[in-house]
């Protein structure tokens, strides 16, 4: 079904008995996204575990979180980290934040040379760090430089550029439906609205009325970010606004059966499986990060995945002290001795190429390297772009054992 067959229904029907089918497929340009729900970038959350398990659990479309093009485009070893694209992940989309249209274009033409499917650019950050580079939400209040930077990253790249936004920076504004628009002009061939003010930061509710009314202006498809947290507010959503998707953030941290039950597909987890996939985020994490930048930035998940009466709280706390993953792992195994087996099942399905990047983790690089020419290797699918130098002996053995291509970018 498309926005303009949901407007007509929305027309001809009564809207209680509109129910969207979040299983169809829909496009932003050539792109075909398999499903009405996408996973929201969150900048501290959206690592390739979080994106790879969403994906299993039903998104049709995952998000990175934002990536500076600031620190793309001066080979930020962390920064290039983001750029790392699982096999299993696409469709996704890699967002980029700044305020220069030519920086812009240039990390856009990095992240699509990574293998993104598509671009998406944020106007919608309300955090001081990003507005006050002129990055961000700030921009909804700049509408000729917001332009610019969709223009100049839609003519450097070849995919599709998509742009989310908040709905302007003041509370009550309704900046998004002027300059919506004018960003479709501009090259956006998908608007996604968090219809919050950047100053209400996540506070009060998500008004979508106002993507409503986006929905009317605009004749590229809408995705309706905010609040989304059930099948019930998804399915009111998709029926009251015509969003073409719709996008589901804090509802699927630690908590990805948020997003089966939102396709209507799966009751609640047993503990076992809360616990195995809890160990498979993990180790997917530390070979992202590296173990020890893992560590810390693990701690907020246990507390996400064992919530909501399903380990005693006392539990997750235990699991916080912990020293390594190691540790968490053995005792999430002691507490639900039957998570061995759902672990092993859910390894087994995984891709096996994947492994070769995922062994890297994004600490082995070193920073001297920076200015090294950068290097894109592809294994069965999986695209990796890092500085030559980064790419270790090692790792092109084993790239060359799956006959992989290695180019200069
Ligand atoms: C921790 C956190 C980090 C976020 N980081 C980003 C980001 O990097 N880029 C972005 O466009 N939105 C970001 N957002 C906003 C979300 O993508 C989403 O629009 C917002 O949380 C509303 O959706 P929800 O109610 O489903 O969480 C972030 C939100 C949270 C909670």
């Amino acid at each position: 079904m498309t926005a303009v067959n949901v407007k007509l229904r929305l027309r001809g029907y009564d809207l209680a008995s509109v129910q969207v089918d979040l299983h169809e497929s829909w496009r932003i340009g050539p792109v075909e996204i398999p499903t009405r729900l996408v996973l929201a970038p969150m900048a501290g959350v959206s690592v390739q575990a979080f994106r790879r398990q969403g994906r299993r659990f039903g998104a049709g479309l995952v998000c990175s979180e934002m990536v500076s093009c600031a620190g793309l485009s001066h080979g930020n070893e962390r920064t290039l980290g983001y750029l790392r694209i699982a096999a299993d992940e696409h469709p996704l989309a890699v967002q980029i934040f700044g305020s220069e249209p030519g920086v812009m274009a240039e990390a856009a033409r990095m992240v699509e040379e990574a293998g993104a499917d598509l671009v998406d650019v944020n106007f919608g950050c309300p955090v001081r760090k990003v507005t006050k580079t002129g990055a961000g939400a700030t921009l909804l209040e700049e509408p000729d430089r917001a332009c610019a930077i969709v223009e100049a990253v839609a003519d450097a790249v070849s995919v599709p550029v998509s742009v989310k936004m908040r709905r302007g920076l003041d509370n009550g504004s309704r900046t998004c439906l002027e300059i919506g628009p004018k960003l479709v002009e501009a090259g956006a061939a998908s608007l996604t609205l968090h219809p919050r003010s950047a100053r209400q930061m996540y506070t009060g509710e998500a008004d979508h009325r106002l993507t409503a009314e986006l929905v009317e202006l605009v004749e590229v498809p809408v995705v309706a970010s905010g609040d989304i947290v059930s099948q019930a507010k998804a399915q009111t959503v998709l029926a009251t606004t015509g969003a073409e998707a719709v996008m589901v953030g804090r509802a699927a941290q630690g908590n990805p059966w948020a997003l089966s039950e939102i396709m209507g597909d799966e009751d609640e987890p047993s503990r076992e499986e809360v616990a195995a996939e809890l160990i498979l985020f993990i180790r997917e994490t530390v070979r992202e990060l590296g173990e020890h930048r893992a560590t810390g930035f693990l701690k907020k998940f246990y507390g996400w995945y064992l919530g909501r009466g399903r380990f005693p709280r006392p539990f997750k706390q235990e699991l916080v002290q912990l020293e390594t993953p190691e540790q968490v792992e053995q005792r999430l195994f002691a507490a639900a001795p039957g998570a061995r087996f759902v672990l092993e099942r859910l390894e087994d399905e995984l891709p096996q190429g994947d492994e070769v990047l995922l062994d890297l983790p994004i600490s082995a690089a070193r920073a001297a390297e920076e200015t090294a020419p950068a290097r894109r290797c592809i294994d069965k699918g999986t695209v990796h772009l890092l500085p030559a130098s980064i790419i270790s002996a090692k790792f092109i053995r084993v790239c060359d054992a799956s006959a992989p291509e290695v180019e200069q970018a």
